[in-house]
């Protein structure tokens, strides 16, 4: 299972960066609004810190829109990848945009049919929410565990982002789960290395 960060905290993504365990990054509006930077340039320079994929989320609704701003995002590096939220027009603006080789990452997906139509739509990244799935009372890691068996019945070139993970025991469900991504906000990374029994060894 490969790691990303979901952070847009460029301090952040440097220090987890250096321990040599990052594959990915990825960000969201609202993660993006609460560093109070302009949204291009961190992009920018998140891509340019870490070589794997870059999530950016397009905000347009419309399948024209979408489109647009995709391109743009993509332009933007090389290892961007557009995030774009799961509905008709977002399927749609993902099969033009994966046919001409952007690599999309289908987000805020919480069912195993939304995760099936996006990789049907060409998404290279299908991004379930864990959490925002247990703090309505069902039960997130059951739905990962639903989109998993389904992509293996069909060998999928879809990968699967175990999202808005919220601790330590969701990323390890997630692994034993065979998971191909986790993306773990900075607290969780810190929490992951941490064991009392290390600190008292040392
Ligand atoms: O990757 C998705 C994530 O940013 C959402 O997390 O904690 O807002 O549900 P959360």
């Amino acid at each position: 299972m490969k790691i990303f960060i979901d952070t847009a905290n460029v301090d952040h993504i440097r220090e987890i960066n250096s321990w040599g365990i990052l594959s990915g990054v990825t960000t969201n509006p609202s993660l993006c609004a609460r560093e109070q930077k302009e949204f291009y340039s961190t992009i920018r320079e998140i891509a340019s810190i870490v070589k794997g994929p870059i999530s950016a989320e397009a905000c347009s609704m419309e399948k024209e829109e979408i489109i647009k701003e995709a391109r743009e995002l993509a332009a933007i590096a090389e290892n961007i990848v557009v995030k774009i939220p799961i509905t008709p027009d977002g399927l749609a603006a993902t099969k033009v945009l994966s046919k001409d080789g952007i690599r999309i990452n289908m987000t805020l997906v919480f069912s195993a049919n939304q995760a099936l139509l996006a990789s049907q739509a060409g998404a290279a990244y299908v991004s379930p929410f864990i959490g925002r799935i247990d703090d309505i009372g069902h039960d997130g890691m059951g739905v990962l565990y639903e989109i998993i068996s389904v992509f293996e019945n069909y060998d999928f070139d879809t990968e699967i982002i175990a999202a808005s993970i919220r601790h330590p025991l969701h990323v390890v469900q997630a692994a034993q789960m065979g998971v191909d991504i986790a993306t773990v906000p900075y607290e969780v990374i810190k929490a992951m290395v941490k064991h009392p029994l290390t600190d008292k060894g040392i």
